[in-house]
């Protein structure tokens, strides 16, 4: 039995739904633990390219249990859109399960979640991602949310969670939902009794779910979702999103204990994107920063929004690793550095002016406002790598980029991918069945 736990290490979009893809061959169960459809994970196999929001990227295995977990929330009309698209396509989602403790996000905290955004000024805006995410987590902490197993509660105290859920929101909502209060009661009764049913067949206690299986010693694979800087507590606040997505998040949205997990590996792409708003230091708005963005399709995979593209940044790559335990680094998407004669790696940051060196990622954002990155340049390889799949083959200025990283970090690299693709990759030491090489040292 082996606890597993993928997660990213930047802004999101690290390629998590790829590692997770490629390791779930070897696991028994895959959960997605925190977050909702603002996460948009590509799974491309066999040329076939799947994009899932809220469904584990396991899903495409015969046999796997996917498991929704109740740390996360559930737009149902995106969940039942997924799962038929899913099967649409040939594939069975008989293994899928949805925790009763999960929230629900209606339609009403997506409107909201629009309305907040289009009033804040350029100052302001986040950039969220639209899908209701920040007031259902809100409405979650805030003890008024709704959640799937209410859906399964008689009428009568379905209503009157809806009312517990309405009556506080009247104020925000005036000018957002143009309906007085019982036709929403009504409206939000009547959404509830669709999904009830589309969505009966996947509910499940998540916590005797996933203990079951590891009374089974199954292996676990949690998968995250966003990213190490898009956490509400250690992220760029407020630039981020509004749940746990550290390993400690993924545990809670599990229902695990950190004594159960094994290993961490943190996704990790081999430069820095960011979409929506917020502090980035090493953000290139230039030819690179657009030949990045080009090469790697940088293209938002929920919004379609154009990603900011930067170089590697180790200083947010060590506190990555400190305030997630990390075991291990998936690097992911090497190939798009291919054609550049050199590459860079954010080493430290300096005070613009005094050149004082800044130890650690702050916690106040006005700190990075006075700072500068520190680079060090590395020989590009301007080669093609994408059909490399043996770390001893890749060129001499991609190993040394990769170890010189992995020290900065002071964490072994234990995968290497080189392209979208299940086989365009490299696996130095398996998180689950162990080193099938060994992982690159930290020297
Ligand atoms: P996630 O949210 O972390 O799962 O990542 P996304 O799916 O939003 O974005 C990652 C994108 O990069 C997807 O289009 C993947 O198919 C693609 N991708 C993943 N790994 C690689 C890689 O090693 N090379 C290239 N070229 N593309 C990759
Ligand atoms: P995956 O799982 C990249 C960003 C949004 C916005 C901020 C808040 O695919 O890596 P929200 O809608 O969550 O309130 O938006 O967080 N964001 C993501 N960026 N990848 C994601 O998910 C993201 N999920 C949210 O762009 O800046
Ligand atoms: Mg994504």
């Amino acid at each position: 039995m082996a606890i597993v736990i993928v997660l990213g290490t930047q802004w999101g979009d690290e390629g998590k739904a790829k590692i997770t893809d490629l390791l779930a061959e070897s696991a028994d169960v895959v959960v997605r633990c925190q977050g909702g459809c603002n996460a948009g994970h590509t799974v491309t196999h066999n040329g076939e390219v799947f994009k899932f929001h809220l469904i584990p990227s396991g899903m495409l295995y015969d046999n796997k249990h996917c498991i929704i977990g109740a740390g996360t929330v559930i737009d149902p009309a995106v969940l039942v859109r997924e799962i038929e698209e899913i099967q649409a396509k040939g594939y069975k989602a008989d293994g899928l399960r949805l925790s009763t403790r999960a929230h629900l996000t209606t339609p009403y905290q997506t409107a909201l979640d629009k309305a907040q955004e289009s009033k804040r000024d350029d100052k302001t805006k986040i950039g969220t991602t639209g899908r209701g995410i920040g007031p259902t987590y809100a409405d979650k902490v805030g003890r008024r949310g709704l959640r799937i197993g209410d859906l399964y509660e008689t009428e009568d105290i379905l209503k009157q969670k809806i009312e517990n859920f309405l009556q506080p929101k009247q104020a925000e909502l005036a000018g957002v939902i143009d309906k007085a209060y019982e036709e929403q009661v009504t409206e939000l009764m009547d959404f509830c009794r669709t999904y009830r049913e589309k969505l009966k067949p996947y509910i499940c206690d998540s916590v005797s779910t996933v203990h079951d299986h590891l009374g089974q010693n199954a292996q676990v694979l949690l998968e995250g979702a966003q990213g190490t800087f898009l956490d509400v507590d250690y992220g760029t606040y407020p630039y981020v999103t509004s749940s746990n997505t550290l390993a400690s998040g993924l545990c809670t949205g599990a229902g695990l204990g950190p004594t159960q997990i094994d290993k961490v590996i943190g996704v990790t792409k081999a430069y820095t994107t960011r979409v929506g708003e917020g502090p980035f230091p090493t953000e290139l708005k230039d030819s690179i920063g657009e030949h990045i963005g080009d090469v790697g399709q940088e293209f938002g995979t929920t919004t379609g929004r154009r990603r900011r593209c930067g170089w590697v940044d180790a200083v947010m790559l060590k506190y990555a690793a400190r305030v997630n335990g990390l075991t291990g680094l998936a690097m992911t998407k090497l190939d798009v550095l291919d054609a550049l004669a050199e590459v860079k790696i954010c080493v430290a940051y300096r005070d613009k002016k005094s050149g004082e060196p800044l130890e650690s990622f702050p916690s106040q954002l006005s700190s990075l406002d006075t700072i500068e990155p520190v680079y060090e340049t590395l020989p590009g390889w301007q080669t093609s790598i994408t059909d490399i799949r043996k770390e001893a083959d890749l060129p001499q200025a991609a190993r040394e980029f990769l170890t010189r990283l992995s020290a900065l970090v002071g964490v072994p690299i234990d995968i290497i991918s080189v392209g979208p693709e299940r086989n365009q990759t490299m696996v130095l030491n398996h998180p689950i069945i162990g080193p099938q090489g060994c992982a690159m040292a930290v020297s």
